[in-house]
């Protein structure tokens, strides 16, 4: 192989390098994804809870349907891109106050995960009923999902 084949592979080989360590996100990146994700879904709930739980905001269902929608959408969106071990300490749009027993009890997050996804899917096709008191029940079954992830992997602020 001439030198100077060598010497082309070898710029490919780093160009490719650096393109796959732009391409990973940094920690900054993963806490801001992850606190941006949870606080929209979060203003989805409320939303939720306004109209189908509490009443205090007249019951819409085209509106129930697009909450739920995009706390489904979200939840399926492959949330876990948005954890890496490191991820335990630092700053997105403010400190995380994600626990480290997070990635020492993989195997339970992975329970409370896949129960939320399948909550937050179950939200989503009741909504498209319109039934409101259902809508109301599956509610307090998402929020439940999300309250067992909180109550062991989230600090208090
Ligand atoms: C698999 C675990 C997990 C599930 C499930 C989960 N959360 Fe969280 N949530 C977290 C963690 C961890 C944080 C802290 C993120 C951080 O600061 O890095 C958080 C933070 C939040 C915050 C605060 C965001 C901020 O930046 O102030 C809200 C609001 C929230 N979650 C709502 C929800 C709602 C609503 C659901 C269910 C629809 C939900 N979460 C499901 C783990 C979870």
């Amino acid at each position: 192989m001439s030198m100077q084949k060598i010497v082309l592979m070898l710029v490919i080989v780093a160009a490719g390098g650096a393109t796959l360590a732009m391409a990973a996100p940094t920690v900054e990146d993963q806490i801001k994804a992850r606190q941006s994700a949870y606080t929209y879904m979060g203003w989805n709930m409320a939303r939720i809870k306004a109209q189908a739980v509490d009443g205090e905001v007249p019951f819409n269902a085209a509106q129930m349907q697009a909450a739920a929608n995009a706390i489904a959408a979200i939840a399926a969106s492959n949330m876990s891109s948005m954890y890496s071990p490191e991820t335990v300490e630092g700053t997105g749009w403010k400190p995380t106050r994600l626990k480290p027993e997070f990635f020492q009890e993989l195997d339970k997050v992975g329970e409370i995960a896949g129960r939320f996804i399948e909550e937050t899917a179950r939200l989503a096709e009741v909504a498209q009923t319109g039934d409101q008191a259902a809508i109301a029940r599956q509610f307090e079954a998402t929020a439940d999902a999300c309250g067992s992830c909180h109550r062991n992997y989230r600090a208090s602020e």
